[in-house]
């Protein structure tokens, strides 16, 4: 029975290229990259050629630096964090409020919860029944103590797409100096991002989201832009993240990114083309579905549909079976069983919520997947209907 992996959104595969790559740093390059003698010059070249690259495919120009960090979460934390303690650090008595939405990855969500939890007051813009936000809802939550604004460029969990420079725009009219950061994690190597069109402060993305190594993102950091590190010790990575850097995980983002540009139009078409007949042949082949998020504004890869009648716990253990791999809510979660915040936050009553199931597909994904996939879900969506576990 073949295996078909439709959770690209939780992870995607390694791309060859990008293994074989790494490979070869990780035989040749042993050094520490702050040593001064040839092994630790070679991996700090290595390392710099990498930024560089990343800076360029980001269109960053000479307008910012990009800090490597141990994954997506360290990003969000450090820029979040980061933000919120300098301003601390050079206003001692002015107690700093910040902005998210309620639909954030847990990412954002907790990292803004710690800070409550020390005194910083918060926002959370909520969303309507399709994941839409209100940009007027954002601006008029502004305060003078207003230090940050943290909105996600598309929803993990929905597909969702947030207009990300109308948001940013609008922010920036009411008040400048205010930091906009923003959570790339679902965008970045996958989308069309340009720095230069949204000159965002600071934004995070995850290699893993795009065919390179788990354990490895950054954040891209506008010059001029205060934060303080959230991890101590040595002054690696412009002073902001201390700890030996990770080569291998540094170079497979910036082989894969170097990848993703090369095939990037062609890549988003097919996958955007696969999407809309995985969609409609779920659609057209089963009754009693539902599409969580919004119908038109999403990343095309991403179906989150709810199955009246089904708990998406059972369905997705017979879609195991059947060789699938798909999530309910967040895999980032997996283990817990509280429903999803983010359909939550749509206004869904539990049952949709209960009977919700996120498949995502990408690069290595093909229409005989999309098939064999479409008829083993409704065996399942069927045989449960007619047998409810
Ligand atoms: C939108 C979003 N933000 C942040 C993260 C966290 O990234 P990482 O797994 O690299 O910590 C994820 C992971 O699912 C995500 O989807």
């Amino acid at each position: 029975m073949p295996r078909i992996y439709l959770d690209y959104n939780a992870t995607t595969p390694i791309d060859p290229s990008v293994l074989e790559e790494v490979v070869n740093t990780l035989k040749n390059y042993q050094g520490n990259p702050s040593s001064v003698y040839e092994e630790g010059r070679s991996a700090r070249i290595l390392i710099e050629d990498s930024r560089d690259f990343i800076k360029s495919f980001l269109d960053a120009g000479n307008s910012g630096e990009i800090i490597f960090t141990s994954s997506g979460s360290e990003s969000v934390n450090l820029a979040i964090i980061g933000s919120v303690y300098a301003y601390m650090r050079n206003n001692k008595k002015i107690v700093p409020h910040i902005i998210t939405s309620t639909v954030e990855h847990h990412a954002v969500l907790n990292t803004f919860k710690f800070l409550e939890s020390i005194g910083v007051e918060t926002t959370y813009i909520g969303v309507n029944e399709f994941g839409a936000i209100n940009t007027e809802d954002i601006v008029t939550a502004i305060k003078e103590n207003t230090v940050l604004v943290s909105i996600m460029g598309a929803n993990n969990e929905t597909g969702t797409i947030f207009p990300l420079k109308q948001i940013f725009e609008e922010v920036k009219k009411v008040k400048n100096d205010l930091l906009f950061h923003s959570d790339l994690v679902q965008v970045i190597g996958k989308s069309y991002f340009s720095l230069k069109d949204i000159p965002l402060d600071l934004c995070s993305f995850s290699g893993h989201k795009f065919y390179a190594l788990k354990g490895c993102g950054a954040l891209y950091v506008k010059k001029g832009v205060d934060i303080d590190p959230i991890i101590h010790g040595g002054h690696q990575e412009r002073g902001l993240r201390a700890g030996t850097e990770n080569i291998g995980g540094i170079v497979s983002m910036a082989k894969s990114l170097n990848i993703f540009k090369n095939v990037m139009n062609e890549e988003i078409g097919r996958i955007g083309t696969l999407g809309g007949i995985f969609l409609d042949k779920l659609f057209y082949g089963i009754e009693g579905i539902k599409l969580n998020g919004h119908p038109v504004n999403r990343l095309k890869n991403t179906i989150n549909v709810s199955f009246d009648g089904v708990k998406s716990e059972t369905l997705l253990f017979n879609l195991d079976l059947y060789g699938i791999s798909a999530s309910a809510g967040s895999a980032c979660n997996a283990g817990a069983v509280s429903l999803s915040h983010v359909l939550k936050a749509h206004g869904y009553d539990v049952k949709r919520i209960e009977s919700a199931i996120r498949f995502s597909i990408g690069r290595f994904t093909t229409e005989d997947d999309i098939d064999y996939a479409v008829s083993a879900i409704k065996k399942g969506v069927l045989k449960l209907r007619t047998n409810p576990a």
